[in-house]
């Protein structure tokens, strides 16, 4: 997503935010832009697409002596990836960058326009520095028109602020989007994450929720709820490539971890208050529609099939979910009252491309799930929903998955309204459990210590089978595709009441068998057919909130009021037992043998 930086001091202004951009890619972006202030001038540059473009907009520029400046990398929510909504955003003499969604916005902006603002961006973010400049003209101080337009949004954000009216001093302020300030000497720097200071700065703060401040050369005043704080800086890390992964021994393990967060950012302005809503589809989508097909690749595939039980069970349309691969060749009736649904990460899977251009040859309406802006499969389709993932490095994807399913568990309830298929109260049921999710994915310390050392347990054996029922089903299928993936295990995802028809045969003592054991969905069912394996004597790790005294091992999980509250915890279980026992088997995690993320070919 969005990355931000801003610095404070005599070097050459606009190499160190060009640099510190680039350190900031890894978070995805699709424009980026620079504001300078030196010599009480203002300069400003935007380019869609990659750093270099923006490099050649400013190569004639230079910024030498005192000043300040701030860069922005844009990753598009609130309108496209055009120069103008690129940040950042200018007022009449103060720029303003901003990494976050402004929920708000709307209501900001009329006020503003109101008052005879002319906003020249689709972003939510360009009312910030109206707001301050019209705060301003109020006679206040530059700090306290700050603090009054802050104290009017509501979001998440991370802002960095300049003007000429204090062109020694940057502004910053941050809730639910990650900043931190560094110091070196006498100059200052700001970035959404530490890889960007690296090298620069050798002591950093990371802001809090709710913080909010300004910045000098060897000055700055941090507040918190008006009152003054204190702030204790940390080392950096020495190594860029150990800033990138936040510390954690590799990206999957870190993108394990951000599952809780970026949950936040695809739930942003979505789910509401007692509504799903999706800016970015047609009201009338739907109109005419009586089934979805999906179609996908891998784990995309496998929150499709998540989805479908979730489509058909509570927004009450039939709903298919085929591989694109086998779909391309099956010649499949295709009519178009179905809305045909890819799902991807990195929205150039071929194999899903081809399918889409299919579809659209055959009349259907196409919608795609993504996590990536402009990419192939957004560009060819009629809609497109972004995951807001942020970049996934690790080749085993995980939170893209997660985002995944949680776009599908949304579309169905925004479905399910439109349809008129659940009442008020049920409603409510599933806003209520998507607002509990990202605390449900936050990794609890002792949990992933406990998968730690069962981890060793389970190195060698014929094989794993994960099974479940019902939305357990496809998270069995993810689990074992996530070990094969990275630990060349044999595995395979089950249905549970269907070990009995063939798989059981192969139960003995080296067959372990990771059982998806929900509270909230078919428990009984699911504990006969673990005891009938058991009797077989296949070894049982059993994954529940309830402990399950005859299995072999047990990994205990929160009791939650909500099947899918269980899926996500489960999801996060099976993700780190595969990235254990891979390190313990001392594989490449990030960059698996054979496997590529983006598979552009047939
Ligand atoms: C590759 C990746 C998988 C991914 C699959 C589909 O095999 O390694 O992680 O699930 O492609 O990719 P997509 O980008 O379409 O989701």
């Amino acid at each position: 997503m969005c990355g931000i930086v801003g610095y404070i001091g005599q070097k050459e202004k606009k190499e160190i935010i060009l640099d510190a951009l680039k350190e900031l890619e890894y978070r995805g972006y699709d424009s980026a832009g620079i504001a300078v202030i030196s010599d009480g001038k203002l300069n400003h540059f935007k380019a869609v697409g990659k750093i270099k473009n923006l490099e050649e907009k400013a190569s004639g520029f230079e910024s030498k002596g005192s000043g300040i400046a701030i860069g922005h990398t844009r990753w598009a929510t609130h309108g496209k990836p055009t120069e103008l909504n690129a940040h950042p955003h200018l007022g009449a003499f103060s720029y303003v960058v901003h990494n976050g969604i402004i929920e708000n916005y709307q209501e900001l902006r009329k006020e503003l326009i109101d008052k005879g603002i002319k906003f020249v961006s689709q972003t939510d973010t360009e009312s910030i520095v109206h707001l301050f400049e019209q705060n301003l003209a109020t006679g206040v101080e530059p700090f306290e028109a700050f603090k009054a337009t802050i104290n009017r949004l509501e979001g998440a954000y991370a802002v960095l602020l300049i003007t000429q009216v204090a062109p020694d001093t940057i502004f910053f302020a941050k809730n639910g989007s990650p900043m931190l300030l560094a110091r070196d000497d006498n100059d200052v720097y700001f970035a959404s994450s530490d890889t960007a200071v690296v090298g620069r700065a050798k002591e950093a703060y990371y802001l809090e929720d709710g913080e909010y401040g300004f910045a000098k050369t060897n000055s700055v005043k941090l507040y918190s709820k008006d009152t003054p704080k204190e702030f204790v800086t940390k080392p950096l890390p020495e190594d860029k490539t150990l800033a990138q992964k936040d510390g954690f021994r590799f990206f999957m393990e870190k993108e394990i971890y951000e599952q809780s967060s970026v949950m936040n950012d695809t739930m942003l302005g979505r789910v509401l208050e007692d509504t799903i809503e999706f800016e970015e589809l047609d009201k009338s989508l739907f109109d005419g529609i009586r089934a979805i097909k999906i179609c996908a690749c891998g784990t995309s595939y496998h929150a499709g099939l998540t989805g479908a039980y979730l489509l058909e069970r509570m927004a009450k349309i039939p709903c298919q979910v085929e591989i694109a691969s086998e779909f391309r060749y099956k010649e499949p009736l295709l009519t178009p009252d179905t809305l045909f649904i890819t799902i991807s990460q990195s929205g150039e899977t071929a194999d899903t491309l081809e399918a889409l251009k299919m579809a659209k040859r055959a009349g259907l309406k196409s919608l795609t799930i993504c996590n990536v802006d402009n990419s192939s499969i957004v560009r060819e389709s009629d809609y497109a929903i972004l995951t807001r993932a942020g970049i996934e490095k690790g080749v085993a994807s995980t939170k893209a998955f997660a985002t995944q399913v949680m776009v599908l568990w949304m579309l169905t309830i925004y479905l399910a309204q439109k349809r008129d298929t659940l009442d008020k109260e049920s409603i409510d049921t599933e806003l209520n459990a998507m607002r509990h999710t990202p605390k449900a994915l936050i990794v609890a310390r002792l949990l992933h210590e406990r998968i730690y050392r069962l981890s060793k347990r389970y190195l060698h054996g014929h094989g794993f089978f994960f099974i479940g029922r019902d939305i357990f089903y496809p998270l069995a299928l993810e689990g074992a595709l996530k070990l094969k993936e990275i630990s060349y295990l044999h595995a395979e995802g089950y249905p549970a009441g269907e070990m009995k028809h063939g798989p059981i045969a192969l139960a003995d003592a080296e067959l372990f068998t990771i059982a998806l054991m929900p509270k909230n969905m078919l428990y009984d069912k699911i504990k006969s057919n673990v005891e009938e394996l058991i009797a077989r004597d296949a070894t049982i790790l059993a994954i529940s909130p309830d402990t399950f005294g005859m299995a072999d091992d047990y990994i205990k999980i929160r009791h939650a009021d909500h099947p899918m509250l269980e899926f996500f915890e489960m999801m996060l279980v099976t993700q780190i037992l595969a990235l254990e026992i891979s390190i313990r088997l001392g594989n490449d995690v990030d960059m698996p043998r054979n496997l590529a993320k983006s598979v552009t070919v047939e």
